[in-house]
């Protein structure tokens, strides 16, 4: 990418803010070895260190540094922000890898989920149970490694509480969100509307909304700007959402790194899943009832509902939602009291963040 943001290139601010952020996890964990001996317990570290290290595309930490330059944090001193960046970081390593339990996956980040690695380790009699039971443990770890690391941030008092308070506020957000995503699996398909309460909660606030603001509360910013931030943050966070829905249908496994029958076969209620049943003709929702959350569910017939979510117009419906939910960020945007530079580059992240393809 070429764009420009007022002299240095996006692109470069950004790598360089993933190289600190990678840097200081990096430097948190070395400083961190577990206090027992026993080389199973050392090889499930080293898959949450790989983990949390070696992947993911950083989007939280990344909005965390704009949404703190954006409410005047000065670029020369920048630790107290990548800081909180890694903390985020961590705590979402953990929602991952519990969520991959919860959802039964195979792959995230084009490798084995965490719970199915452990699974695998050898001398497992009960291989399934122990690699669950052990992703579960890491996971915590992982989150409880996000506080200790949120109390290394070094500002004032006052910031210090607004952030915890703006942290505390996202786990709860999170978890409700994700709560509420076990629940529809439960009972059964749900409207479009649900759905949507659905992806702000287990995924805008976390993934966009919040960290935003923990980074403008860095910078000492007024109410005002955080409430901007939550009106471009919000429909942002949907877009992005429905945008991974989309892919989790339609994309290319080899680019996302996840398995693009797991959605179907787990019968997610996304969106774009309650506005196909909405649309769908008597034999079109036969067939959906038949497959959809079916556990038998093949490529082949993978296949057949992905022409139905087509023809139904759902697809193309849920593509006019992310546009919609862009242009609404990008409006917000453009009545943000921020620095040009940090609108410049949010402008590009918005862009990314709603038309990716991994
Ligand atoms: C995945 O988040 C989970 C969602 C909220 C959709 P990311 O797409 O940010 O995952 P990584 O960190 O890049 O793997
Ligand atoms: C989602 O990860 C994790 C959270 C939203 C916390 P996925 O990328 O697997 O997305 P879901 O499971 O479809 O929500
Ligand atoms: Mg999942
Ligand atoms: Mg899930």
């Amino acid at each position: 990418m070429t764009a420009e943001v007022v002299g240095t290139p996006f692109a470069e601010i950004t790598d360089r803010v993933r190289g600190r952020v990678d840097e200081r996890l990096g430097r948190f964990l070395d400083a961190h070895p577990l206090p027992v001996a026993d080389l199973d317990v050392a090889e499930g570290h080293r898959l949450l260190r790989e983990f949390v290290v070696d992947g993911g595309k950083r989007i939280r930490p990344t909005l965390c540094y704009w949404g703190w330059r954006g409410a005047g944090g000065d670029g020369e001193h920048d630790e107290a922000a990548i800081t909180a960046g890694a903390a985020l970081e961590l705590y979402h390593a953990g929602l991952l890898i519990h969520d991959d339990i919860m959802d039964g996956s195979d792959l995230r980040r084009g490798r084995p989920t965490i719970h199915r690695s452990l699974a695998r380790s050898p001398d497992r009699t009960s291989g399934r149970t122990f690699g669950d039971s052990a992703a579960i443990l890491l996971g915590v770890l992982a989150q409880a490694w996000a506080d200790e690391l949120m109390g290394e941030i070094e500002t004032d008092r006052v910031r210090l509480r607004e952030i915890r308070e703006l942290f505390y506020r996202m786990r709860i957000e999170v978890i409700s969100g994700q709560y509420l995503d076990i629940l529809s699996h439960k009972t059964g398909h749900q409207g479009v509307e649900e759905a949507m309460a659905v992806t702000r909660f287990k995924t805008a606030k976390y993934t966009v909304e919040r960290p935003l603001q923990i980074g403008a509360a860095l910078a000492g910013a007024e109410p005002t700007l955080l409430d901007a931030y939550s009106r471009f943050g919000l429909p942002l966070g949907e877009a992005f959402q429905l945008r991974d829905d989309i892919l989790g249908v339609f994309g290319d496994t080899a680019v996302t790194g996840k398995p693009v029958v797991d959605d179907l076969r787990e019968g997610k209620h996304t969106v774009l899943i309650a506005r196909t049943f909405a649309l769908a003709d008597a034999a079109q929702r036969e067939l959906l009832h038949t497959w959809y959350g079916n556990s038998a569910l093949d490529e082949q017939v993978a296949a057949e509902l992905r022409q139905i979510i087509l023809d139904t117009g759902a697809l193309a419906h849920v593509e006019a939602l992310i546009e919609r939910r862009a242009g609404q960020a990008l409006d917000a945007l453009r009545d943000c009291p921020i620095a040009p530079q940090a609108r410049q580059a949010l402008t590009l992240l918005a862009g990314h963040l709603t038309d990716r393809v991994r």
